[in-house]
This record gives C-alpha cells, structure tokens and sequence, in this order.
C-alpha cells in the first residue's frame, strides 16, 4: 500500500494529508482543523475522525501525537489534556475512525520523515531534531537509527521549569517576546544539548522552522543546524510512515 493517510495530533492544531509512502510527497492538500478544548480523548477523536471522513478515506492511519507513546498508549500529557496519561490512543482514534491506527510520538515522526525524505538523508553520525511549536519535542538519531520518546523539551531549565516552558514557540507567544530574544534563548537550549550530546546536525522542525531566515544568524553551535526540509509536513508523512511499518 502506497497511499497512507498521516495525521499529526498537535496541541493547536490536528492535521492531515494523505502521503505517498515510497516518496514522502504528500498527495494533495493538507486539511486542518483546530484542536478541541479541552483535548480530551473523546473531544480529539471526534477531530480525528473528522479528518478521516475528509478524506473519505479507508485503510491504516499514522498519527503523531505530542507525548510519550509507548505501544500505542500516551504515557506523559504536557500541552493536552491530562485525562490522556495511560489512554490508548490507537484504540481510541480507530474506534471513532473505524479504521486501525498506529500511533507514535509527534517529534519522533517528524524525524523519521526527515531522515528519509528530507535533511538527515545520508547523515550517519548523531542527528538530534527539534520541533519549536506550542511544545518542543525532540528526535534522536545515531547511524539512521531512532532511540524514541526522547523528550529534550522536559530538560529542567532555569527556576526549575522544562525547556520548553522558556524557549518553545508557545513561550514566545505567551511570554511576549521578540523573535529575536526567543532566538537567544533557544541558542542557549541548542549549545545546552550541544554539550550533552555533541550532536553532527541539529535539524529544526515545527512552525517556527518557517522562519529560520530570520533567526539563523543567532544559532551559534558547532554542530550545523538547518530547517527541515519537510517543515511542518514532517509529522504527517512521518506517521504515515509508521502506519506502513507497522500495519
Ligand atoms: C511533549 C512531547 C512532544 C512535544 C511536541 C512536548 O510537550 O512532551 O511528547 O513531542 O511536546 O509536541
């Protein structure tokens, strides 16, 4: 099966695009609609489905979600609501979809996306991905292979909150600060990792990678750091992806 319905569950927004497997193109547009509030599970698979429906689509479903996924069940619930903690997400969304559904991590299947269609091809050494959104999620590579559910965004930053409580898009908006002073910040947050991991490529995913012209002269590490290729499709093909691989 070539043509696979992806679906990236966000905080803000859940989207949605069927993928061309074998080329990670997407097949058409993409079609979003907002995240219900509050995301509980019975709220997010009536989102789901309706995405579903859009398509009018049958067959296996990827999603990316924003937590830990650990066989398919959310095991951390940062940016949704926290009914999630120990929820099947497969079970839920293929109940309400009537079509089976693989669930992994959101950053995780933006990274794998990356890896084969986009910015990390051929890379073989340490590739650490960072998506900048409502949260920040993170996707760790070595020789091609993931080690998943990494979670870089829940590093304890200053005064005792997570990383992305300072330096993630959804800081920036909610703390009121320039491009320029979140910049800054994530440039700390990147040498932080930098000093951990010693990382050969920082790839940059989620929304704010839109506007890495803007920013990238404040990035300043040793390891390279681009936007990714696939920008914010990433999670979409990468969860289609995943439906291919575990169907
Ligand atoms: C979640 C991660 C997720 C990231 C991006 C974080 O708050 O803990 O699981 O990948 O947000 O959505």
């Amino acid at each position: 099966m070539q043509h696979i319905l992806g679906i990236d569950v966000g905080a803000s927004g859940i989207k949605g695009a069927v993928v061309d497997v074998k080329s990670g193109k997407l097949q058409g547009e993409r079609f979003r609609v907002p995240t219900p509030q509050p995301s509980t599970p019975k709220a997010m698979a009536g989102a789901f489905s309706e995405i579903v429906e859009y398509f009018n689509y049958k067959g296996p479903v990827g999603c990316g979600f924003p937590s830990i996924v650990k066989n398919g069940v959310a095991n951390s619930a940062a940016n949704i609501d926290k009914s999630w903690v120990g929820t099947n997400i497969e079970k839920v969304f293929g109940e309400a979809s009537g079509c089976p559904v693989f669930a992994t991590n959101d950053a995780d299947a933006a990274g794998v996306a990356e890896m084969h269609h986009g910015m990390g091809q051929g890379e073989n050494g340490l590739v650490l991905l960072i998506t900048i959104g409502t949260g920040l999620g993170s996707a760790l590579f070595y020789k091609g292979e993931l080690i998943p559910n990494t979670e870089l965004g829940h590093l304890l930053w200053k005064h005792g909150k997570s990383a992305e409580a300072w330096c993630s898009s959804g800081a920036r908006s909610r703390l009121k600060i320039s491009r320029s002073e979140w910049a800054d910040r994530f440039n700390e947050y990147l040498n932080h990792l930098e000093l951990l991991f010693s990382p050969d490529l920082f790839i940059l995913g989620g929304g704010e990678s839109k506007f890495f012209e803007q920013y990238k002269h404040q990035l300043k590490t040793q390891a390279r750091v681009v936007p990714a290729k696939l920008l914010n499709n990433a999670g979409i093909i990468g969860a289609a992806s995943y439906a291919e691989v575990m169907k």
